[in-house]
């Protein structure tokens, strides 16, 4: 038999790659959007899978902790003075206060519990090409209104292996939604990624790391466990577009992070974002570092020792078993979901790796970067506006506990 002509064949595929848009790329149809509430909105709490959500809660477990102000989606304004916080509410924004169940640290010394929030976007597959030639998995806290933009992005991370967690609907401050606003926004990220993915997530993180009592007894009985981050390795990488930090101060700051680790207990979860072209520019060079160090980077689930990733894992595996002497129904969910993470020695080096892609720790503004800044100006904007009302108060409360 005649061999396929392998140049023609590859010319075909460029050609079609030309014509046809990435399907990586492809935003959801304008119908199946229709199924969801509006991107970066509030979801609307009349709607009849909300108000059955909201059924489904014991409310008399739910501590009435008073809604915290803000001009939503920002992080909520934190009570002035000593007596503002009530300690009742263990408000992690405000005073640093963690609930027993709340995920900080990996217990295990030396477990780098590896986090990236905000995606799906645009820049999402650069991260992961890094994290599969590193043999790395990590955890995505995903947004559901990215979902929405990215979903190809979103099945590609499940196949690679990574965990993912909710970063809820639209990114607000839970501290400042009500319950049925709070439960809305869990549960309509976690639907558009049981949607796509067929996983039913049990990890979430609050945005701003923003929770207390009220959100935790809510969010605990919808099944999800809250990761925040360890205190000093915030990396502040959604800053650099921001440009209030630099590149050079990302890495200092992880570096002195760093030195800390030989008399460290345990281990450490950092806060890292896959939104911007200049986070994912740093992500690479922030993971050489800590590896370098002896740091072991994994996902949460691993972080914390959990066989069960998601709440639907024993389910998945018993029809993953029952499948196998079976032929496959076409009539089940989307995409298969390995546990476990790919061997990345599969995967073959169609492009030689980009050093170009990757950090340039020099700090400067290249014109990609610059292009970047105008997109983040229009899209990403009230993001990165967020974030940094949020840094302000944190850090305030930080001075006031001092
Ligand atoms: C990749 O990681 C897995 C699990 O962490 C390990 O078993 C495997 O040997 C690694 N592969 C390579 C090529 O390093
Ligand atoms: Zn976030």
């Amino acid at each position: 038999m005649r061999p396929i002509p392998i140049v023609s064949m590859t010319l075909v595929m460029a050609i079609a790659a030309i014509l046809l848009p990435d399907s990586a790329m492809a935003e959801m149809s304008k119908k199946k959007q229709a199924q969801y509430p509006a991107k970066d909105e509030l979801p609307d709490v009349n709607h009849p899978l909300v108000k059955k959500w909201v059924a489904e809660i014991d409310w008399s477990k739910v501590p009435k902790i008073p809604i915290a102000k803000a001009v939503i989606p920002n992080c909520p304004d934190c009570p002035k003075g000593k007596k503002g916080v009530d300690k009742n509410a263990c408000w992690w924004t405000c005073d640093g206060c963690v609930a027993h169940d709340d995920i900080e640290v990996c217990p295990r010394e030396k477990a780098w519990g590896l986090t990236y929030d905000d995606g799906p976007s645009e820049e999402t597959p650069r991260l992961l090409k890094k994290l599969l030639q590193a043999n790395v998995t990590s955890t995505f806290f995903v947004v559901g209104s990215r979902i929405m933009e990215y979903p190809e992005t979103l099945i590609q991370e499940v196949k690679e292996g990574h965990h993912i967690g909710l970063h809820t609907w639209s990114h607000a401050g839970m501290t400042s939604l009500t319950n049925e606003q709070i439960v809305a926004e869990i549960k309509w990220a976690e639907k558009i990624v049981f949607d796509v993915t067929g996983l039913k997530t049990k990890y979430w993180r609050p945005p701003y790391g923003d929770v207390d009592n009220r959100v935790r007894a809510i969010v605990r009985q919808m099944g999800y466990k809250t990761v925040i981050w360890t205190k000093e390795w915030d990396s502040n990488d959604w800053q650099i577009p921001d440009k209030t930090i630099t590149n050079k101060e990302v890495f200092r700051n992880f570096k002195w992070a760093l030195s800390t680790v030989p008399k460290m207990k345990g281990g450490i979860i950092t806060l890292e974002h896959d939104l911007f072209t200049q986070t994912v520019n740093v992500a690479g060079p922030l993971l050489d570092m800590g590896m370098k160090k002896g740091l072991e980077p994994m996902d949460i689930a691993q972080c914390v020792n959990d066989p069960e990733p998601y709440q639907n894992s024993a389910l998945l595996s018993q029809k993953e078993a029952a499948k196998k002497p079976a032929v496959a129904k076409p009539d089940v969910k989307p995409a298969a979901v390995p546990a476990k993470p790919v061997t990345p020695q599969a995967q073959t080096p169609l492009v030689a790796p980009k050093a170009a892609s990757l950090p340039k720790p020099d700090g400067k503004v290249t014109e990609d970067e610059d292009i970047a800044i105008k997109k983040v100006q229009t899209s990403g904007a009230t993001q990165i506006a967020w974030s940094a009302a949020c840094l302000a108060i944190v850090a305030a409360s930080a001075l006031l506990s001092l």
